[in-house]
C-alpha cells in the first residue's frame, strides 16, 4: 500500500492592494459583474471575471431561473463566454466574488463542483495553469494558483480513449 498526500499552498492576502495591479483589476470587473447577477430566488450574487492571454477580460454573473436547475453559475457564464468570444485564447486567471442580501458574505466563496470541472477543461486543454482569486463581500482574498490545486484528481478528455 502507498499513502499519498495531495496538497496545496493557499495563499490569504488581508487587503487587496497586496495583490498585483492586474489582479486588483480583475477582482474589480468582478465585482462590477455582480452587479448584473440574476438571483431573485437565493439572493445571492456572484460574479466572476476572466483574464486572456490577449488582455481581453470577460465577466459573467449568475443568472437564475424559476426552474432552479436551469440556472447557471458565474463563472461558467464567464469561462463559456470567454470561450465563445475568443476561441483557443487562453485563461490566465479567473477572479471570483460573492454577496448576499441576507448576510454580509465575509468569507471568499469558491466555486461549486460543476465551475471547477468546467474551468479546468480549459486548463488541461491550454497545458496552462489558471489562478483563481477569490473575495466575499468583504474580508480576506484567497488566491490559489492553479484549478487543479483545487480540483485533485480531476475527470479529463484521456479516460475518455481516442474515439
Ligand atoms: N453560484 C455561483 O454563481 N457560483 C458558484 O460557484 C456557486 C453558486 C450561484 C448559483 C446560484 O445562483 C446561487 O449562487 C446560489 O447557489
Amino acid at each position: 500500500m502507498e499513502k499519498k498526500r495531495i496538497g496545496f499552498d493557499l495563499l490569504i492576502f488581508q487587503h487587496e492592494d497586496e495583490l498585483s495591479q492586474k489582479e486588483q483589476k480583475l477582482l474589480s470587473a468582478a465585482v462590477q459583474a455582480r452587479e448584473s447577477a440574476y438571483a431573485p430566488y437565493s439572493r445571492f450574487k456572484v460574479g466572476a471575471a476572466v483574464l486572456l492571454e490577449n488582455g481581453e477580460t470577460v465577466m459573467g454573473s449568475n443568472q437564475e431561473n424559476a426552474s432552479y436547475p436551469s440556472g447557471l453559475c458565474a463563472e461558467r457564464v464567464a469561462v463559456f463566454q470567454a470561450g465563445a468570444r475568443f476561441p483557443g485564447v487562453a485563461i490566465v486567471s479567473i477572479a471570483i466574488t460573492a454577496a448576499s442580501e441576507g448576510h454580509q458574505v465575509d468569507v471568499p466563496a469558491a466555486p461549486c463542483g460543476n465551475c471547477r470541472q468546467s474551468i479546468i477543461e480549459y486548463e488541461q486543454k491550454q497545458k496552462s495553469p489558471i489562478s483563481i482569486v477569490l473575495k466575499g463581500e468583504k474580508g480576506p482574498i484567497y488566491k490559489c494558483s492553479s484549478l487543479a490545486d483545487i480540483l485533485p484528481l480531476a475527470f479529463n478528455s484521456s479516460f475518455l480513449g481516442d474515439s
